[in-house]
């Protein structure tokens, strides 16, 4: 009924609503007494501090939180990280040892190809730290260490809030590790976790274009194909947006490195065509912010349609977006927090617009427990 749907047309809709109090649930209770504290450890902090290797790994969704894990573990603690999908890690030969840590992500803790990497890696001793968000799944059960994300039950096939608070995750175990190799001070893990503390209030902020964005995605409805480009952090935010539209709208749509743009994508441009980009800080990177505008400029000179998600304030990308949607200036490696946000929106309403359900999208599962 609408009132389960809180007064929304689909349950997607409300979860994406709830993604700050998912956020701040997951936080809790991980930051105590100046350390920031996993939900079960099975392993030692000497082992912690041992790990000198880090595969992330994961299917979907969860993947894509992974691919942010990677640029914010390897900068807060100079460990070499890979962020693979599972079902081609486990049938590679990935080099892995004691020292070796595997975190893999799990909404649903039961993905058939997800548990096989645990058990994979865990044959060749690597230690295994899963993130999940059911209770007592049997990938934490197969794990050495847990955190568990608090986003609550999903019933949208489709992942919203689970996403986030995967991500969040990620930047715990981040800064977990960073604690026990020693390369953060603890005042610099605290002030760290005072940035993450901030984010539910900036996703809620953020929630505030949901109509703005709920409009673009009517207009965009009709479109064929609808491209993401991101740099950075950016980047597997753009990979996610094109999923989301994949899963709900049956779109084509593509994300890419926006770096790769003159190496193929551009020739996909066409008068028309809707591209969503995902501006960096300007005061974060503005490398990135500068190449990034240069590449919006690029699209539009060959008559794309630009949707810009960019910090508040930003002026520079007006005169070249046709849609300019706004997000909260944080960190840059907390962005995905809040630029994944409208892509959710975004998704959802051109597949409402299409007439496609919403939360039970065709030939998907929300968990995907045989191979
Ligand atoms: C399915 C779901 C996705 C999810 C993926 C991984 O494909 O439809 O939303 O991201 O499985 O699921 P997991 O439970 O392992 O996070």
């Amino acid at each position: 009924s609408a009132a389960e749907k809180g007064g929304h047309d689909y349950f997607m809709l409300k979860e994406i609503e709830e993604q700050p109090e998912a956020l701040a649930n997951t936080l809790r209770g991980h930051f105590v007494d100046g350390r920031i504290v996993l939900d079960e450890q099975r392993m030692s902090d000497q082992d912690l501090r041992d790990v000198d290797k880090v595969f992330v790994v994961a299917c979907g969704t969860a993947y894509h939180s992974g691919l942010v894990a990677k640029y914010a573990i390897e900068h807060w603690t100079r460990l070499p990280v890979e962020a693979e999908l599972a079902s081609e890690f486990r049938y590679r030969d990935p080099v892995l040892d004691r020292d070796t840590l595997v975190v893999a992500i799990s909404q649903s803790g039961e993905t058939a190809d997800t548990l096989e990497a645990v058990r994979h890696a865990r044959e060749q001793k690597a230690r295994v730290l899963a993130i999940c968000n059911t209770n007592g799944a049997q990938i934490p059960r197969e794990s050495d260490a847990v955190l568990y994300t608090h986003a609550g039950p999903e019933i949208g096939v489709a992942a919203t809030k689970t996403f986030l608070a995967q991500v969040a995750a990620n930047y715990l175990v981040g800064l977990a590790l960073a604690q026990a190799r020693g390369t953060k001070y603890p005042d610099e893990v605290a002030r760290e976790f005072e940035a993450l503390s901030a984010m539910p209030a900036a996703v809620e902020q953020v929630l505030s274009t949901v109509d703005q964005v709920r409009e673009i995605g009517r207009e965009l409805a009709e479109s064929k194909a609808v491209l993401f480009l991101g740099r950075h952090v950016g980047y597997p935010v753009a990979l996610e947006g094109a999923l989301k539209l994949k899963e709900l709208a049956y779109m084509h749509a593509e994300g890419f490195a926006a770096g790769e743009l003159k190496h193929g994508p551009i020739a996909l441009i066409e008068p028309g065509l809707p591209v969503v980009v995902v501006m960096p800080s300007p005061k974060g990177r503005a490398v990135l912010h500068a190449k990034l505008l240069s590449n919006i400029s690029e699209i539009q000179a060959r008559g794309a349609r630009t949707i810009v998600i960019a910090e508040e304030g930003d002026e520079t990308v007006r005169p070249i977006a046709d849609h300019l949607i706004e997000i909260p200036s944080v960190p840059t490696l907390l962005q995905p927090l809040v630029a994944t946000v409208p892509m959710q929106v975004l998704a959802a309403e051109i597949a409402r617009s299409r007439g496609y359900d919403v939360d039970k999208p065709r030939n998907l599962a929300k968990s995907v427990t045989v191979e």
